[in-house]
């Protein structure tokens, strides 16, 4: 068993589920195999991640596994609309359900929170363990098939899997989770600590590179240089008169380079094109473990006046009441009425 937590919640991992769909509409076409395509979320939980996993890709066979019954129960219920499959993880189960095209590890191949608290983790958690666990998988999954780690307590450049295993960016990618990682050996590389929205990061040993503290996509079978999936466009409106940048998530580079962490942000900034359409920027900025500032590339959408922060007098006012409406009080009277039988 890995993760004991069954914590989950809808779409958790935008950005990784849309560059893995960008990458597989990139090797398949359009159409993203259809049904053929094979897509398996390993520590389910209560099957979200199965029911996002839906949205992005429509026609595929979906299977999730756990070892949490009460967990596998959950899952069946919140699938019971869906034609997706839930099973018992046991190493026969999955490989009888497989090969996979996409695998999904994500916040389970760790022991979080109590990695936070220990300097080793060989007695809690060994490399062993997620090596034989991660191994499984990726020799579950077809050539040229995605796999995604997140949230592990290892890094995935330490398998023995990780020649035949090509790391996948895209702007979107900036973090590969807030679990504090450790060498195979079981000794603490890094302490993670909640900065605000977001977790930032700081080595405490050497023997661990920026992409491992990004990368969580992976294509088996395809060795050379990472593959960029550039699938974001970056001049949506031609010539845009921008306003200034603005911390839209995550941390200032320079807060986190004065504190001296590795930890990410996503800059936006707003502006008009010539034809009057609204023009939103982003760009995930992160420091680095050398005290460097590095981008993972902008992309520009066109967004509603809303989006990009720009408010009337009215739709103020109407935050306003909703705030007054909605305070900690109200929340708990409404959630104690709702219990009362009459
Ligand atoms: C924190 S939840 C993550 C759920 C979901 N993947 C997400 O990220 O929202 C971790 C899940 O992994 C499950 N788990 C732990 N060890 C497992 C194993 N060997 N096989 C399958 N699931 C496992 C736990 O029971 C738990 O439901």
């Amino acid at each position: 068993m890995a993760q004991k937590l069954t914590n989950t919640a809808p779409n958790r991992y935008p950005g990784i589920f849309r560059t893995m769909r960008a990458r597989l509409a990139e090797s398949r076409g359009p159409d993203l195999g259809g049904g053929d395509l094979r897509i398996l979320s390993f520590g389910c939980s209560a099957g979200f991640e199965m029911l996002s996993l839906r949205s992005y890709f429509p026609d595929a066979s979906l299977f999730g596994c756990d070892r949490s019954a009460d967990a596998l129960d959950r899952a069946k219920r919140n699938l019971r609309e869906d034609a997706g499959i839930v099973f018992y993880s046991t190493p026969e189960a999955i490989e009888a359900f497989g090969p996979y095209d996409m695998i999904l590890a994500m916040s389970v191949l760790c022991q979080y929170p109590a990695s936070s608290k220990v300097d080793r983790l060989d007695t809690l958690f060994p490399f062993s363990t997620f090596a034989g666990l991660a191994g499984q998988l990726v020799s579950s999954l077809r050539p040229g098939g995605l796999i995604s780690i997140f949230n592990g307590n290892y890094l995935v450049s330490a398998l023995p899997e990780a020649g035949l295993l090509t790391p996948v960016r895209s702007p979107l990618i900036h973090t590969n989770g807030f679990i504090d990682k450790f060498a195979p050996d079981g000794s603490r590389l890094t302490q993670s600590f909640r900065d605000k929205a977001t977790i930032a990061h700081k080595a405490v040993a050497g023997g661990i590179t920026d992409d491992d503290l990004r990368d969580c996509i992976y294509e088996k079978g395809t060795w050379g240089v990472a593959i960029d999936v550039d699938f974001l466009p970056k001049t949506v409106a031609g010539d845009v008169n921008f306003g200034d940048p603005r911390l839209a998530g995550g941390i200032a580079v320079e807060d986190a380079l004065r504190k001296g962490v590795v930890a990410s942000g996503r800059v936006e900034r707003a502006g008009q094109a010539a034809d009057g359409r609204t023009v939103v920027e982003s760009e995930w900025r992160k420091t680095r473990l050398d005290g460097s500032v590095t981008g993972f590339g902008t992309w520009q959408t066109v967004a509603s006046a809303e989006r990009a922060g720009q408010l009337t007098d009215r739709q103020r006012a109407a935050l306003a009441v909703t705030n007054e409406k909605t305070t900690r009080k109200d929340i708990l009277i409404e959630r104690l009425k709702s219990r009362l039988p009459f």
